[in-house]
């Protein structure tokens, strides 16, 4: 090659180097940031930084967290020498979960709440992802984030009560949707299949309700529970990854697990029916039974010592009122002295008994949000929740309405709608899970892309939507595999959703940006589903 070959070739490289620059370090970004931009100059170069200055509560920890993700991208174990320099900055001013990332061509500033400052090294890492080129280098295009969640509650929802999760892959779980911005997991403890959690004053919760196959010893799905211990390292473990656990213990329905340790908490015209763990009911609670509020004054004060949420959930969804308080001489005199028309009335005072200890113990409650179907009665959207509780939507078709309702009832509101956010539905046609007792539709990762938990209303209109949540009901989902396959990609929608403002999502960027993400779950060791769909060579 003569000379000028050889420079117009180098100029080649430089050219397609830079474009290839310009289009990808912004291109793994997910949720996508409130503010991003490149700037022109030369990159930053990881090989010289000589020093990580870094002052905050927990420096050990994000230290750590930073040499890891650089040492995993670009196999450069941090610091090494020169005169390069990271400075971490916890600004108490900061808001919650806000940061900013400034990167030059000698230094890179991290700056913003504690929280914040860990989704900087989240948004780093994906930055070093998708910018492939500069990467292998071991080089940073010089980038400018700004970044805060549009909502404070980005949940995923976990069901270890119908199929058990072992607590390590709960927290792998918990590694994967911190990458992504979710701070809270919600845990579904109790159900008809299983009690998971250690009640130290009722160990009969757990000696028989956590044993769905009495024979099968403590291996597999169907057995199992977490000890007192094992949570409260889970609640550090988690909290540390910027994410809070919330319990959720579900009554007065589901409930067969409890019954099956204590048939006579149940109305007592059906106390000689078989209550079998995991045989799926129809079951309540009795409201008439003192001594369900005594064990629940138990349970519900040990759950509080367990996790420092100030939320406890308490379900309150698919209450078979009819089945059960409606037919119990108890329940029936209960309605009578307290002038009741219906039995779906003691809802009021069951729950106003329940959120009484939940109250006393510091916490609040949050509740699945029922409209007409049980509680109150069809067509009459009377709304006798408590004040003070917050509600999740989650049934199909009736968001609008209960948007509408806990606003004017002075209720915050999660977002959880099934048309977009149930994840245990199927992905596409023929595709898991294999059995669908529910009717579950399909519900597509553009389907689960197209939540926006505003709904689109007037600003004035939903102040009170506090944000999302993901569900992974585990009925038909055996293990973590199972999970990940469903949760992942559209769980990485829902993130977007519940952090990005509108402005900055689009459907065709989204599907840009999540390419690099698989890439990244795979190497991960997460068994997501593939979406050929959309591919855009399909
Ligand atoms: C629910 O899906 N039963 C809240
Ligand atoms: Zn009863």
């Amino acid at each position: 090659m003569n000379k000028t070959i050889l420079y117009l070739w180098f100029l080649l490289q430089f050219i397609i180097a830079g474009t290839i620059t310009a289009q990808d370090n912004l291109s793994a970004l997910l949720p996508m940031p409130l503010k991003a931009e490149q700037r022109d100059g030369r990159s930053f170069e990881l090989n010289n930084v000589g020093e990580i200055e870094c002052q905050m509560s927990d420096s050990l920890f994000i230290i750590n967290e930073l040499t890891n993700i650089v040492k995993y991208r670009t196999d450069i174990e941090l610091p090494v020498k020169g005169g390069n320099k990271i400075i971490i900055k916890e600004e108490s001013s900061a808001l919650p979960e806000s940061y900013k990332i400034d990167i030059s061509k000698k230094r890179i500033t991290i700056e913003g709440s504690r929280s914040g400052i860990y989704y900087a090294l989240k948004t780093f890492d994906q930055i070093l992802l998708g910018d492939v080129t500069n990467t292998t280098n071991g080089k940073v295009a010089q980038i400018y984030i700004e970044d805060a969640p549009r909502y404070t509650h980005r949940a995923v929802m976990l069901d270890p009560a119908r199929h058990f999760l072992p607590i390590e892959d709960i927290k792998f779980f918990i590694d994967q949707i911190a990458k992504y911005k979710y701070n809270i997991l919600q845990l579904h403890l109790t159900d008809d299949q299983g009690w998971r959690i250690e009640i130290k004053s009722h160990p009969a919760l757990t000696n028989i309700g956590a044993f769905r196959n009495p024979n099968g010893g403590n291996k597999g799905p169907d057995n199992g529970y977490y000890t007192q211990k094992q949570l409260k390292e889970l609640v550090n473990y988690a909290a540390a990854r910027n994410i809070e656990i919330i319990p959720e213990l579900d009554i007065p329905g589901h409930s067969v697990a409890i019954l099956a340790a204590y048939p006579h908490l149940g109305c007592s015209f059906r106390q000689n029916e078989k209550k079998e763990v995991g045989h799926t009911t129809n079951m309540m609670i009795c409201a008439h039974s003192e001594e369900a509020y005594c064990v629940y004054e138990d349970i519900i004060r040990e759950v509080a010592q367990i996790f420092p949420s100030k939320f406890i959930h308490l379900g309150g969804d698919e209450a078979a009122v009819n089945e059960n308080w409606a037919k119990c001489d108890d329940c029936k005199a209960m309605m009578k002295k307290a002038g009741y028309a219906k039995p779906s009335d003691l809802m009021n005072i069951f729950f106003g008994r329940m959120l009484d200890i939940v109250h006393k113990n510091n916490k609040k409650a949050i509740l699945w949000c029922e409209l007409d179907n049980m509680w109150p009665p069809a067509n009459n959207y009377l709304f006798p929740y408590p004040k003070d509780v917050t509600l999740v939507t989650w049934r199909n078709a009736l968001t609008p309405k209960c948007i509408e309702l806990t606003r004017i009832n002075g209720h915050n509101l999660i977002m959880a709608p099934g048309e977009h956010t149930y994840l245990d539905y199927p992905q596409w046609h023929n595709d898991l899970p294999e059995f669908n007792n529910w009717g579950m539709p399909i519900t597509t990762i553009e389907q689960t892309y197209k939540l926006d938990p505003s709904y689109n209303l007037p600003a004035e209109e939903q102040q009170h939507i506090q944000g999302v949540m993901a569900t992974m009901w585990a009925e038909a989902i055996k293990d973590i595999n199972r999970v990940n396959y469903m949760f992942f990609p559209r769980g990485l929608a829902i993130a977007e959703a519940g952090w990005s403002i509108m402005q900055q999502r689009s459907w065709e960027g989204f599907k840009k940006r999540l390419m690099p993400n698989l890439n990244d779950l795979m190497r991960s060791g997460v068994s997501f589903r593939v979406p050929f769909e959309i591919s855009p060579r399909r």
